[in-house]
Order: C-alpha cells, then structure tokens, then sequence
C-alpha cells in the first residue's frame, strides 16, 4: 500500500454546489435555478462575450507565464506596481500558494470560522497547526480572540471580508485596528472575493492600507462580479517582497492564455460591474424584507448571497429546494446549521426561490 500523508485520512474533497446538469439527470427537472455557487447570474461583460465570438484564438503556445498584458491593465487600475501583483487559477490557488509558502509542520494559523473552508484545508495539507476562531454573535471576526490565539510558531493571519458564508462586512475602522495589533512577522490575508459588490459607504478602499502594512496581501477574484468563474483568475496584491516569494512556490503556466485576454477586457469594462452591483443590492433588499417578513433570522450582506435562517435542518430544506429544481447551499456543510446559504439571483430566479422557500414554510 503507497503511503499517502496521514492528515488526508481526516480530510474529504471539496464539495462544491451541485451541478445543473447532475440535478435535472436525478430529479428529472428541465428547469433548474442555480444559487448555490455565489456566481453572477448576469453573466459577463458584452465585451468579452464579443470577443469570444470574433477573435481567433492562440492555444497552441504556451501562456505568458508573466501574465504581462493582464498584469498591466490590473495595476494601471489599481495604481500600483505591476510587481505587487501575483494570479492565480482563481484565488482558490493563491491560498494554496500562500500556504504552501507559509507553512510546515511546526507553524500555525489562525482562521475565523465559519469561514471560506480553503484556508484550513490548505493548512491541513502543509502540515502546519491552525486555530479557528469562532465568529462572534454578529456574524463578525472576532479580533479579540483571533489576537488571542497568535502564538510564536503563526504564520498567517486569515481574513474573509464580506465573510462567506455569512455575508457580512467588517467595519473599516475596527479591521484597520486589527491589523495594526498583529506583529508584523505575521503574514496577513486579507480575502475580498466580493468586494465588488460592496456597497456600505463604510468601506475604506484597502488598497490604500498596503502602503502602511508589507506583511499584508488582498485576494480578488474574476469569479463573482465579473461573472467569470469558468477562467479561473484570482489575483493578488501585496508588497513585492512577499510577491516574489510566492512566485517562487507558483506553477509557471497557471493561467491559461484565454483567460488572461478574457480577464483583461473584462476588468476594462467596469460600467457591466456597475450594473450588476446595483441589481444585486435591489434584490439583496427583496431577502433582507422576506427574511424580516417571515421572521427569519439573515446576517446584513455586503454581497451576492445571502445566510438566511431556516425552520427545519438545513440538508432537508435544501434538499426540499433541490426536488423543485432550485440548488443552494446547506449551512450543515458550511459550519452554520439552522442556515442555508443562497445566491442572489436575478429577479426571476428570485421569484423562483421565495415561492419555494414560502411554501416550505408553511
Ligand atoms: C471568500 C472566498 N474566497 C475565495 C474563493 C475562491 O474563488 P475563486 O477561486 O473562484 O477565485 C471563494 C469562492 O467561493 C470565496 O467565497
């Protein structure tokens, strides 16, 4: 018998949301209503979808291993040093970087929990130690005790803001006084999956932090707003120092040559992000008023999904959902029982959904 690392035995793959195909092959339903997977359900930018059509496309080479054109449109955007930013095959990759980088055996981290799932798995892997800090009642990091819980041997500090699965967003001011109390030997992970879809005028632009802090990184990601889950292309932006260290543990060709053009129109057309912020915020306010209607508890989200209480447990009210063609996440997998965790999606799929939910209900 091969003898794998030990920590696997504890382990199981990723359980991503069911697939549409998958469910109307068993459930034998034509019509399926996705909001399991936090994706845009407007799709992407017309540009890109423009130039699927009409350009021809380069595979036969091997990709820009330096990303070069993206990286140049991404740091002109943001206005900082092409050097500062890293990309992944989505972020999901770039917090395997990261902890591949980080960690060993003998090092620790510290997560908030429940939390994006990939920053314990990843530090499983690596053999390093972690700590999960509970969230607190609000559905916020808990500062107090994640600083609490730092020790010599940590490494990195894990930060999901808005949170998944619970959708909320830390104030500015108190995550800033966070940061500055973690010493500044500690790698600091500051995941912005949905920044985009922010729309609290507390937000203080992060970018601007990374001036102040070198031991400080912010993920992004083309999968949620930019409607581009199926590229892979999550990207990086920390202080060149930390960049290049991660570059080192990267895959050279990680990106392919498509999904760096595609990336790169796509962020170019910031008008399709506005748009989709604004219907996402409407229809975040239809859950936020069937939620207080039916007296179900739901954290505020800064986000395009939403943790919404449910009045029996959560795999049977999912799987309720799933017989009619509507998939979303149990909280039972997300480490929030009582909860499933929905995609806000179009106001159709919306419609869909609150019929559903309210015949359950009752
Ligand atoms: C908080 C958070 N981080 C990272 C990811 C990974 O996204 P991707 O690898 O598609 O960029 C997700 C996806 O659901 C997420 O919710």
């Amino acid at each position: 018998m091969v003898q794998y690392k030990r920590v696997l035995d504890t382990m199981a793959p990723y359980k991503p949301g069911k697939p549409i195909e998958e469910t109307q092959r068993e459930y034998g339903i034509e019509t399926i209503v996705k909001l399991a997977s936090n994706e845009n359900p407007y799709g992407y930018s017309p540009l890109v979808a423009k130039w699927l059509k009409e350009e021809a496309h380069e595979l036969a080479l091997y990709p820009d291993a330096n990303a070069t054109n993206l990286r140049e449109v991404v740091a002109k955007r943001y206005d900082v040093a092409p050097e500062s930013l890293i990309f992944g095959n989505g972020s999901d990759e770039l917090i395997s970087i990261i902890a591949r980088t980080f960690f060993e055996p003998g090092t620790h981290t510290v997560v908030p929990t429940p939390s994006f799932t990939q920053y314990v798995h990843n530090a499983k892997v690596e053999g390093a130690d972690f700590t999960e800090v509970p969230l607190r009642e609000d559905g916020h990091h808990d500062y107090e005790a994640m600083l609490q819980a730092i020790r010599p041997e940590t490494r990195v500090v894990w930060i999901c803001n808005p949170n998944n699965p619970t959708g909320t967003l830390l104030r500015s001011d108190e995550l800033k006084a966070f940061i500055d109390q973690i010493d500044s030997r500690i790698f600091i992970v500051l995941d912005e999956a949905y920044v985009e879809y922010i729309t609290d005028p507390d937000y203080v632009d992060t970018l601007n932090w990374l001036e102040e802090y070198d031991n400080l990184i912010l993920l992004r990601t083309f999968s949620k707003a930019y409607g581009l889950a199926s590229i892979r292309v999550g990207y990086g932006i920390g202080h060149e120092r930390v960049i290049e260290q991660l570059n080192k543990v990267r895959n050279p060709f990680n990106n392919n040559t498509l999904a760096h053009t595609i990336a790169q129109i796509a962020i170019e057309d910031q008008s399709f992000i506005e748009t989709c912020r604004t219907k996402n915020e409407t229809e975040r306010k239809r859950y936020e008023q069937f939620a207080t209607q039916h007296g179900l508890h739901m954290y505020p989200s800064q986000t395009n999904f939403v943790l919404l209480e449910t009045t029996r447990g959560a795999n049977e009210v999912s799987e309720q959902l799933l017989r009619q063609g509507i998939i979303v996440r149990s909280g039972d997998l997300l480490g929030t029982p009582g909860y499933i965790r929905v995609t806000i999606g179009t106001k159709e799929q919306n419609d869909v959904f609150f019929e559903a939910y309210e015949q359950l209900l009752n």
